[in-house]
């Protein structure tokens, strides 16, 4: 998608090195940034320069490249994706895209090693783009529908940021309303801030903005009285581990959100390609729960008078903070998950209606 009046990925691979867009750095600076160890994607990953579960699946697979472009030896490799999968807990993606890396290349002692591993990060990248505007074209459906009844702007209202920038192409939650925009179908988004690392005021708000879409940013809180005043038509989140039962594990916050949106009758749609179902655990209870560092709660980031970049405490020096990351919403909040096979029942029946 455009930053600017350029088409971007969030990922690439050149001269043995891997692109990504420092995500902690936007909006306020757009930075393009080199992996060329291991060691560089688990940081990328840990710090967030790359986040939203596809993207960080993704460089996972990359990160084994480059563990072999450092030392072709399997005992190297199998370490490094021990490492790759321990770096965030919660998005089952990156487990995904390792377990698919080391099936081709464990054991492999070729000097091909390096093109298998290469082809097949690739691949899972070219596959993220095409389910996630598959998810665009499937969501857009709902979309249609809304608007045909409505005869006006459809209000739809995201948490975090499942857009583009937390996929390599399009995203999941964002991808049915850049489909919608492209049709000519008014669309405005109220985006949730996302309290504590601003990942619908700094990334969502922001790729909307270069796409041209109507948004407004709101406090996290704000999402309950909108949807009793009838402001909100819909709401589209991510999901970063969706269970086969149907309960989906996202960004903190959206449990909450999913609980006013029944209560208000709003449709709650998740969007998820499908590395992102965990077929394995059964109780929303064993998900891994990642809790984060509390600086992220007490200290905030943004411009200065002068325009640099500047970091602050917000809380009284004394005060403990806690931090978890996710949530998990039951599936009975769930109006529909949106694949990239089509939508169903956020149900055990429903998904294998799609995913045999
Ligand atoms: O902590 P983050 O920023 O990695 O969390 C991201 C989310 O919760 C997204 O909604 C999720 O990964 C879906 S991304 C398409």
């Amino acid at each position: 998608m455009k930053i600017g009046e350029k088409n971007y990925r969030t990922i690439w691979f050149k001269d043995n090195s891997v692109k990504i867009i420092d995500q902690t750095k936007l909006p306020h600076q757009f930075i393009i940034k080199d992996l060329k160890t291991v060691k560089d994607s688990i940081n990328a990953i840990k710090t967030m320069e790359v986040r939203g579960a596809p993207l960080i699946g993704a460089t996972a697979a990359y990160g084994l490249v480059l563990a072999i472009i450092e030392k072709n030896d399997q005992s190297f490799l199998k370490k490094a994706s021990e490492d790759l999968i321990q770096s965030r807990p919660t998005a089952i993606n990156l487990k995904w895209a390792v377990d698919r890396m080391m099936k081709k290349l464990s054991g492999v002692n070729s000097t091909d090693i390096l093109k298998i591993a290469t082809n097949e990060a690739k691949a899972i990248c070219e596959e993220d783009v095409d389910f996630c505007k598959n998810i665009g074209l499937n969501g857009l459906k709902i979309i249609e529908e809304i608007s045909k009844k409505k005869k006006d702007t459809v209000n739809i209202l995201t948490h975090c940021n499942a857009g583009w920038l937390a996929t390599i192409d399009w995203g999941t939650a964002t991808s049915p309303i850049y489909h919608a925009h492209k049709k000519g179908i008014k669309v405005h988004v109220w985006v949730d801030e996302t309290r504590p690392r601003n990942q619908g005021a700094n990334l969502t708000s922001y790729e909307l903005n270069e796409e041209g879409i109507p948004n407004t940013i709101i406090a996290d809180n704000t999402g309950g009285i909108l949807m009793q005043r009838g402001e909100v038509d819909m709401c589209i989140t991510g999901t970063d581990r969706t269970l086969s039962t149907g309960d989906v594990a996202n960004k903190i916050g959206t449990y909450l959100k999913a609980l006013a949106a029944h209560d208000n009758k709003v449709p709650f749609y998740v969007a998820l390609p499908s590395s992102t179902i965990d077929w394995n655990l059964k109780n929303f209870k064993d998900i891994p729960i990642e809790e984060r560092n509390s600086e992220e709660l007490s200290h905030v980031e943004g411009l200065n008078k002068d325009n640099k970049v500047t970091r602050v405490l917000i809380y009284p020096k004394k005060s403990k903070a806690m931090n978890l990351a996710f949530d998990v919403t039951p599936a009975k909040y769930v109006t529909g998950l949106i694949t990239e096979k089509g939508v169903c029942e956020a149900s055990q029946k429903g998904l294998k209606s799609l995913f045999k």
